[in-house]
């Protein structure tokens, strides 16, 4: 029987490279983002690439939209093996706490945490009992400090302990939860954070691996944590970056 996996914001970059990968491997895939007419076209490469397609154009700062999506995917392909959330945002320009408005910090918040925690509240009464499983979606910034990304970086680490919290609150029910942290991806928006400039020497200075991650990297890293393959991993985050994090913490020591 297919899989049924679920992805928010897969419109685009990382979720649009998740679903593809799913649907590689014959998955009944459930997308939802803001973007219609994106959303349609992913949809018709889910299907092209094997698999079988569900699109609802949703924004995660409404838990109603969430809520009708959630129930449509499985009025649609019944219950979940694998729910991620991926939808995510970044504030338009990176500025100091003191400088962002309220609003800003708002969509932030609600976009990649509040998102986070509903989808998956939403979600829980469909997710298959025992054997789904949920993968969030943090950052390198949910583990590091950097300054003018305050509101990234707070979602980023709630989302890594809401991971830690929801394995120990579902581990009973056999349902495993684990995060996947990105380094530098080459999508809609590294392009925007790097805004047209040429990054190569920084990946060269400061990604051990000397060049921007891809999408379907991060894919191939998803589908191992919703397989079999990964049946006793739970609570962890796992760090997909080129070595980056690693190169920055010896940063930090050797500034010591
Ligand atoms: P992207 O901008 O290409 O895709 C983001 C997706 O989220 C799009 O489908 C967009 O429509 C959707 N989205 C945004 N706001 C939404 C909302 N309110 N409701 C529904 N959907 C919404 O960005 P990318 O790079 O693919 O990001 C995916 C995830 O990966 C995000 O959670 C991001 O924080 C995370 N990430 C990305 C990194 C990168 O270098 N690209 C690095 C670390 C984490």
């Amino acid at each position: 029987m297919p899989k049924t996996v679920v992805i928010t914001g897969a419109t685009s970059g990382i979720g649009r490279a998740v679903a593809l990968a799913h649907a590689r491997l014959g998955a009944n895939v459930a997308i939802s983002g803001r973007r219609e007419e994106q959303g349609n076209q992913a949809a018709r490469e889910i299907v092209e690439a094997g698999g079988s397609a569900f699109f609802l154009a949703t924004d995660v700062q409404h838990p109603a939209d969430i809520e009708r999506f959630i129930n449509s995917a499985a009025d649609k392909f019944g219950a979940f093996d694998t729910l991620i959330t991926n939808a995510g945002i970044e504030p338009p320009r990176s500025l100091p706490l003191a400088d962002i408005p309220v609003e800003q910090i708002d969509a932030v918040l609600d976009t990649n945490l509040r998102g986070s925690l509903i989808t998956i509240k939403y979600g829980l009464a469909h997710l298959r009992k025992p054997g789904g499983d949920i993968i969030l979606v943090s950052s390198l910034w949910g583990r590091n400090g950097g300054a003018a990304l305050s509101v990234y970086t707070a979602t980023k680490a709630g989302v890594e302990g809401l991971t830690r919290a929801l394995a120990v609150e579902l581990g009973h029910d056999g349902i495993r939860v684990n995060c996947l942290a990105p380094g530098f991806i080459d999508t809609e928006m590294s392009r925007r954070f790097m805004g047209g400039g040429d990054f190569s020497p920084f990946f060269t200075t400061n990604v051990p691996l000397e060049r921007i991650g891809l999408d379907y990297e991060i894919a191939n890293a998803m589908t191992f944590l919703s397989s079999d393959a990964a049946s006793y991993i739970t609570g962890q985050t796992l760090t997909v970056d080129g070595g980056h994090s690693i190169k920055m913490s010896a940063a930090n020591f050797q500034a010591v």
